[in-house]
């Protein structure tokens, strides 16, 4: 089942996520739904928070990025629950985007580096280790579950650049090819 987007300004994108409930047995199904969501908007990764569901859970395909090295060290992976543990490594800049601000994207800095703790959709626990790309789209499908958006690390006069075109983005002024919720849509 495909769900509409929801797009910037939607207040559910600004709520820190709570848990999800262990137990709940549509975790597999839901987590499926996730990413049959994120592949037809063409995307790499999604957050709960996007299809207006405030849980802690994202699911990532990071092995359709980059080049073929890239490609190789990529996962595709559900993210139950998570908590970064540590970030660190340098810092390195790559262009973002997000499907929920379709046509804005920016040169993010985020460390290399990370330690994530989380359950897959089978409630089985992991540490894990991530760096490159992988832990490029963790970091923002991460973000997500705070409240926090990309373009919130956008500063000075790129930001007031941007800010008409994210008012735009919530009145549904934006021509995008999937299904999109606009919360100033008339
Ligand atoms: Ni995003």
């Amino acid at each position: 089942m495909i769900y509409p987007i929801v797009a910037y300004g939607d207040n559910v994108l600004r709520k820190e996520a709570e848990d999800f409930p262990e137990g709940s047995e549509d975790l597999t199904q839901l987590v499926e739904n996730m990413f049959e969501t994120m592949y037809n908007a063409n995307g790499v990764g999604l957050a709960a928070p996007q299809i207006g569901m405030s849980h802690r859970i994202f699911v990532i395909d990071s092995t359709i990025m980059g080049d073929e090295e890239d490609k190789a060290k990529g996962v595709k992976r559900a993210f139950i629950n998570p908590e970064i543990v540590d970030e660190y490594g340098n810092e390195w800049s790559f262009e973002e985007g997000c499907l929920s601000i379709p046509d804005v994207h920016a040169e993010i800095l985020r460390p290399e580096k990370l330690t994530i703790n989380y359950f897959d959709e089978l409630w089985n626990e992991h540490e894990e280790e991530f760096d490159g790309l992988t832990a490029r789209v963790i970091q923002h499908e991460y973000d997500h579950l705070e409240g926090v958006l990309f373009t919130d690390y956008v500063k000075g006069l790129k930001k007031q650049m941007l800010r008409s075109k994210l008012v735009g983005i919530s009145k549904g002024n934006v021509d995008v090819g999937y299904r999109m919720k606009f919360p100033l849509k008339k």
